[in-house]
């Protein structure tokens, strides 16, 4: 046993005097940035995604470079049919890795595909962007913390008004990026927009198409939630599994009557104590503007977290063309300006359930 040890400790002097010292020092600091690609996806994994889609998938190709891909079955493209959101949402992700990596001392460059939509064809996975990691003596701005923090909000407000304080400040980050952040506590207006949300909701919900995309990814048991880790789970949504699901697969009994009318109702309530609105105007044409508003709208939901504010994207009204025409007269707000491309309501409420993300191991192309 003795001189099992013996030979073993032997092999390995032999080995340290055999490597050169540069060598060990750099087999460290591969070691050391390999888990760095690994700490970044953990926070990264928290980003927020339309429907909790979840679309990333990262290969380390080595220490400081990482390849981003997007799986085409994760892109859902009635609700967004020019995959801006989705765009935004992988924009999203790769701004929390920034976020994440430069507490530790790097920053992250991406080269993006140029590829100017996403296909949601096909099965394969596809390439989005490369991205390298460079040290730097930046100092870090926002807390990595807050990825794993933040949440959204779909239950009732308290009522209160969001302080100018806190507005400026993100009106200050959408500024940065070239956008435009606007809040109204006009209480007429904001009822108003409620009920426009609700009702375009309700209307987009007996389309086929949206109803057949939104089966996809509805979790009505928290099995399912569990088990899947992505898509919308009814905790999260506020409403019960059993009239999720069947709003969802018996959506026929709710196209009118009295069963409507009490959805409509209770969208309405779940909205209650709504004293802000707020839209973010701006450049929103082609990929580059989505990457770009997507890293902005990761900092500004951040900067809320931060301020113990929450937010609910009320995105239906921006993707429909007549709810959306109906919010502009409604706002008078002209786009030449800029593209009206987010709408939120925006307060404080209790702590919302936390979704669930995949982990890990499951975002990692092997
Ligand atoms: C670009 C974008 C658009 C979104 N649009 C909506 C929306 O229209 N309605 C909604 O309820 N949630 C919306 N969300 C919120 C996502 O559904 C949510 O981030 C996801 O389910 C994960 O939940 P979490 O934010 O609580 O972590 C959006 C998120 C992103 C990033």
């Amino acid at each position: 046993m003795r001189r099992r040890t013996f030979i073993i400790s032997g092999v390995s002097l032999l080995a340290g005097i055999m490597v050169p010292f540069g060598n060990i020092f750099a087999y460290r600091k591969d070691e050391e940035n390999e888990s760095i690609w690994l700490e970044l996806l953990d926070y990264a994994r928290w980003s927020p995604s339309p429907h909790n889609v979840q679309p990333w998938k990262i290969k380390i190709i080595s220490p400081v470079e990482a390849h981003l891909y997007y799986d085409p079955s994760r892109v859902p493209i009635v609700v967004d049919n020019t995959s801006a959101f989705t765009i935004v949402g992988m924009a999203m992700f790769i701004e929390c890795m920034r976020i994440t990596a430069l507490a530790k001392g790097y920053v992250i460059d991406a080269i993006h595909d140029k590829e100017p939509r996403l296909n949601p064809e096909g099965k394969e996975l596809r390439f989005f962007a490369k991205l390298h990691l460079r040290q730097t003596d930046k100092k870090k701005d926002l807390d990595p913390q807050l990825i794993k923090e933040r949440r959204t909000s779909r239950l009732q407000y308290d009522g209160k008004k969001v302080s100018p304080v806190i507005i400026n400040k993100l009106s200050a980050i959408a500024a940065e990026y070239g956008h435009t952040f606007t809040c109204t506590a006009d209480n007429n207006l904001v009822h108003d927009i409620v009920n426009l949300n609700n009702e375009t909701e309700l209307k987009r919900a007996d389309e086929k198409p949206t109803m057949n995309e939104m089966s996809r990814w509805i979790r009505t048991t928290d099995k399912e939630a569990e088990e899947k880790k992505d898509g919308l789970w009814y905790r999260c949504l506020d409403v019960s599994g059993k009239m999720l699901h069947n709003f969802i697969y018996h959506h026929q009994r709710f196209r009118s009557g009295w069963k409507r009318m009490l959805t409509k109702k209770m969208l309405d309530k779940s909205m209650h104590g709504t004293a802000n609105m707020a839209w973010i105007t701006g450049p929103f044409r082609n990929r580059n503007d989505w990457v770009q508003a997507g890293a902005m709208l990761q900092r500004m939901w951040l900067t809320m977290t931060a301020n113990n504010i929450y937010m609910h994207p009320l995105g239906t009204v921006v993707t429909t063309s007549y709810a959306k025409e109906e919010l502009l007269k409604r706002i008078s707000y002209n786009e030449s300006k800029g593209e009206l491309w987010f709408l939120i309501r925006i307060g404080h409420s209790n702590e919302p359930q936390k979704s669930y993300r995949l982990d890990v191991k499951d975002i990692l192309i092997a």
